[in-house]
């Protein structure tokens, strides 16, 4: 395995996450913190008590991420960052630590947060079918809910809906489609492309930065139209990266670790290397998820939650006065919100 090179740009270690985060925060507040650790204690040090009672894993895991969430939402966000330690120290993170897919968001063994492995948890793709088959009673009890926590859902949900936007977007504009995927991880959406499959894509470049995503998208596509780039946002945006010019862009499982101000530069950027009438899309996770206290503690997995007005913020800001189509919306469970720009004539 190596390391991926990270650019600065994305905010994918939690140490990355706080320092931009310290920047802007809110007085700390000491008497806030004191209530709010004892609160956490007592969730916590209630599920360390069932567990070691044999209690069901999938409740115990329910109930603590929803104590959790409603924590997270109660208390200022410099409190709810010194609280996170204090969770990832209390001895039931061995419990949750048990469960796979915490545990490999917990350990990162890429080096950073949300990597193409975890997702993989996710799909339930059968790259990580030892790790879960090799997890202990508890553990998999776990996984059997984390899998299906509403954040996952929704994960599953977007994969889909790129595979659909690709086939519409080659059905609607023939052999000459040319598809470009910032952050791509695995490409997963791939594997289910109508259009990939029967040859309707003239050329897909696929690009991340970690040297072990490219790798595996180009064993997988080897011999279709995907050609596996490394690169960066920041290639992007200093256009190391020339890639040339698209019908359909898209980045999703990345503006969650970007900045407005970075999300506003990579828009403009995919703007710029759009065809006319090209569409760009990009998700990010939104604040409805309700797992979002366990994925920051147990996880130690932050993301930056957007709102339907922080989506409709990078769009305008990005789109200047330019005149162009915009859309955002949410999936199924709301969980993931998506904006579309149509480049127009
Ligand atoms: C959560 S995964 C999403 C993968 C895929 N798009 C999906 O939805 O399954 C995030 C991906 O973003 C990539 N990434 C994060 N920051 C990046 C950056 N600054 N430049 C390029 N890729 C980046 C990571 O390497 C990782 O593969």
């Amino acid at each position: 395995m190596r390391q991926a090179l990270l650019d600065g740009q994305s905010l994918i270690t939690p140490a990355l996450f706080t320092e931009s985060l310290y920047q802007t925060k809110t007085a700390f507040d000491g008497d806030q913190l004191e209530s709010a650790v004892f609160s956490m204690s007592k969730t916590l040090d209630q599920a360390n008590l069932e567990f070691s009672r044999g209690g069901n894993p999938s409740a115990i895991i329910d109930t603590t991420a929803r104590e959790l969430h409603l924590l997270r939402n109660r208390v200022d966000t410099s409190v709810w960052q010194a609280l996170l330690p204090i969770a990832q120290e209390h001895p039931v993170a061995e419990y949750f630590l048990q469960d796979p897919f915490t545990r490999w968001s917990f350990t990162k063994p890429r080096g950073y947060s949300g990597d193409a492995g975890l997702l993989d948890f996710i799909y339930g793709h059968s790259d990580v079918a030892n790790e879960i088959n090799n997890a202990s009673p508890i553990g998999r009890a776990l996984y059997d809910y984390t899998k299906d926590a509403s954040s996952s859902v929704a994960v599953r949900e977007r994969r889909d809906l790129l595979t659909k936007h690709v086939d519409a977007v080659a059905a609607a504009r023939g052999k000459e489609t040319e598809i470009l995927t910032i952050a791509a991880g695995h490409l997963r959406e791939a594997n289910r492309s109508q259009a990939l499959q029967e040859d309707g894509i003239s050329r897909w470049v696929a690009l991340d930065q970690d040297p072990d995503s490219v790798e595996s998208i180009r064993r997988d596509f080897a011999g279709t139209r995907i050609q596996a780039v490394e690169g960066s946002v920041r290639g992007l945006l200093t256009k190391a990266n020339t890639l040339g010019t698209f019908d359909f862009i898209y980045a999703a499982g990345l503006y969650d670790y970007l900045s407005r101000k970075v999300a506003i530069k990579l828009t403009q950027c995919c703007l710029n290397m759009l065809k006319p009438n090209g569409v760009f899309l990009f998700a990010n996770f939104a604040q409805e998820i309700g797992v979002d206290g366990y994925m920051e503690t147990f996880m130690n997995w932050p993301l930056l939650l957007r709102s339907e007005e922080d989506m409709s913020d990078i769009v305008s800001a990005s789109i200047g006065s330019n005149t162009m189509n915009s859309t955002i919306f949410f999936g199924e469970n709301r969980n993931v919100v998506y904006a579309t720009i149509q480049k127009i004539g």
